[in-house]
């Protein structure tokens, strides 16, 4: 799939399509507690299994989660080693669960660091929800937007080419590891700070950008809700003015309108989100 909000204005939405998440906050969720760092994290995987859900009810089709960053190295070896079990018990224990309610999961990032068998569990998980579609959940393991781009820049220019063509958007977009994905709508980060934090690099261009104080472990429906109506609220431009905003809006009304007309089906809806 290739879309690009630098080439093409997506069509406005009332839900988003893709939400990327960076989960931030176990640490001081567990600090707050007098419990150790990791049991922040054991947490946090429930506030995962929450929002996957709330996404699924929520009719989004793309959640990607950021779970261990290409920097997360740096942290103390038990910690680095936790996230790992925590990883490939998740690997282990929910796929059955995702593959029976339809859930696609990918794993993007390098897993060689991980070992062949986290690596392995990975593919396999992959392959057996492969042709599930109701909502594709990327989990971002020793990934780093820097390095995507960088195996993206050598995998395209290792292709193949006439002398003298230059490259463009397509060329590169189809070996980033989000190539299967449209382009995030929102991301959302918990735990107060207000960085990107090598996520994403790429395909944030035009994402509407979301903090929350709240701390990852804490994060519910109702956190995912507040989020998605702040969504709702912005006026996505996309490089436009603010009256071709409201200008293609009322064009778009008026053939959901035409068409309500034609099929004779409802009176026409003036009161749903004319969302920018
Ligand atoms: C950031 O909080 C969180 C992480 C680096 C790991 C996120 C992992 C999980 C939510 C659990 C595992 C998830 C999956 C999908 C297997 P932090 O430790 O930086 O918190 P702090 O800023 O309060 O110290």
């Amino acid at each position: 799939m290739f879309t690009s909000t630098t080439e093409s204005v997506p069509a406005p939405r009332a839900v988003p399509r893709h939400v990327a998440i960076i989960m931030d906050g176990n640490g001081r969720w567990a600090r707050a507690r007098f419990l150790p760092r990791v049991a922040g994290h054991r947490r946090g995987l429930e506030a995962v299994r929450e929002t996957v859900k709330a996404c699924v009810e929520r009719g989004i089709e793309f959640l990607t989660l950021f779970a261990f960053s290409s920097e997360n190295w740096r942290r103390p070896a038990e910690e680095v080693s936790v996230l790992q079990q925590l990883f490939r018990a998740a690997l282990e224990q929910e796929v059955s669960k995702l593959h029976e309610v339809g859930i696609r999961l990918r794993v993007i990032g390098d897993l060689e660091p991980f070992g062949e068998t986290v690596a392995g569990l990975a593919r396999k998980a992959e392959a057996l929800t492969a042709e599930n579609s109701r909502l594709t959940l990327s989990i971002a393991a020793n990934y780093g937007g820097r390095w995507d781009l960088m195996q993206a820049v050598n995998r395209m220019t290792r292709e193949p080419r006439p002398a003298g063509v230059g490259y463009g958007e397509r060329d590169l977009a189809r070996h980033l590891a989000l190539s299967y994905a449209p382009e995030p709508d929102l991301f959302i980060r918990t735990g107060g700070e207000q960085r990107i934090s090598n996520f994403c690099l790429w395909q944030l261009a035009y994402t509407e950008l979301y903090f929350t104080p709240t701390l990852w472990p804490d994060f519910n429906r109702a956190a995912l809700d507040a989020a998605i109506a702040s969504f709702c609220e912005r006026e996505r431009r996309f490089g436009r003015t603010s009256e071709q905003v409201s200008a293609a809006a009322r064009g778009e009304a008026r053939s959901e309108d035409a068409m309500a007309a034609f099929l004779g089906t409802s009176e026409p809806d003036e009161s749903g989100p004319r969302h920018g």
